[in-house]
């Protein structure tokens, strides 16, 4: 049984996409909620389309995945128009909704159109995008971090999470999580690929990707202990309310497991998906069953956040 819950929402199983993989457009989406994954997200929309970075900007690597998309998306009201129309065909199903601003000033916009458009899912406001020249990852700066979540909530009443990137210091820990605990947040996701890496192909000595030099977010096998120790943390932190999506490095049910055992509520797959495709959550699902099974564990609630230390 590998049901899970967050907030007062009900998922038949703890996968789903991450956000960027497999969920451009409806199609891509209406395949993800298809397969054996238990619930689905959006890619990240801007107010505006975006055409994103120039290819080649996605590359597997031996253990994960580079890239460097840089937002390309077909506008936040191509994704609303279509949770909406989801929801309606399947009121059952909750789905999430994720949203980011090219500057500080379009998230209460992007939270004012969601909050009077007929969507009852949830959002995702995604803090990490670690890819558009320019542009910072807004989650690593704590002041503005605040003022964008003060002004989301100054308008939003719907249920709502935010996307956060790898922290490397308990120090960042204590702070984000004090932060996160001032807002009425129901989830935070953690966490986003891990930002700005360089891989180098032997051959010709060269980079894999053309954004950016070559620079990219690393994801895959590369960020599970990354992922599991900024869901730990973040469980130790952040008031019991706030349900934590795990994400980075799931690549068996196994994996999940662990994510699990750290204090996750839901598992999302990004370079797994990507490179194994629409199959990997009937994977992921068995082998999660059997790993439950052999630990005797029935239910997720068996195990979820009971990591044992020494
Ligand atoms: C992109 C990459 C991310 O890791 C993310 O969270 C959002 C966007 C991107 O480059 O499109």
């Amino acid at each position: 049984n590998l049901q899970t819950q967050l907030g007062h929402y009900h998922f038949a199983n703890v996968f789903m996409n991450a956000s960027g993989v497999h969920c451009m457009t409806t199609q891509e989406l209406d395949e993800v909620a298809a397969s054996g994954a238990g619930t689905l997200v959006t890619k990240t929309g801007t107010l505006e389309a975006r055409a994103g970075n120039p290819e080649p900007r996605f590359a597997p690597l031996q253990l994960g995945t580079i890239n460097s998309m840089g937002l390309p998306n077909q506008g936040i009201d191509y994704y609303l128009d279509y949770a909406i129309a989801f929801q309606a065909k399947h009121p059952e199903q909750p789905i999430f909704l994720s949203v980011a601003g090219m500057k500080p000033e379009d998230f209460p916009v992007l939270a004012q159109k969601i909050e009077d458009s007929a969507f009852t899912g949830l959002t995702e406001f995604n803090l990490s995008c670690p890819n558009v020249p320019g542009k910072p990852q807004i989650a690593y700066d704590f002041d503005t971090t605040r003022n964008i979540l003060q002004a989301i909530f100054a308008i939003f009443t719907k249920p709502a999470g935010v996307k956060l990137p790898p922290y490397f210091d308990l120090a960042q820990f204590d702070e984000v999580a004090a932060i996160l605990n001032d807002f009425p947040l129901q989830f935070i996701n953690s966490i986003n690929s891990l930002g700005n890496g360089l891989f180098i192909d032997p051959a010709t000595d060269t980079v894999l990707i053309k954004p950016k030099g070559g620079f990219g977010g690393i994801g895959g096998q590369y960020a599970k202990p990354i992922a599991l120790a900024n869901v730990r943390a973040f469980r130790q932190r952040l008031r019991p309310e706030i349900a934590i999506i795990g994400t980075g490095g799931v690549t068996t049910g196994r994996d999940a497991y662990e994510l699990i055992l750290c204090g996750a509520s839901l598992v999302s797959v990004g370079s797994i998906l990507a490179t194994e495709g629409i199959g990997v959550f009937d994977r992921l699902s068995q082998e999660l069953t059997a790993e439950m099974a052999a630990k005797g564990k029935n239910t997720i609630a068996d195990f979820q956040g009971q990591l044992k230390t020494l």
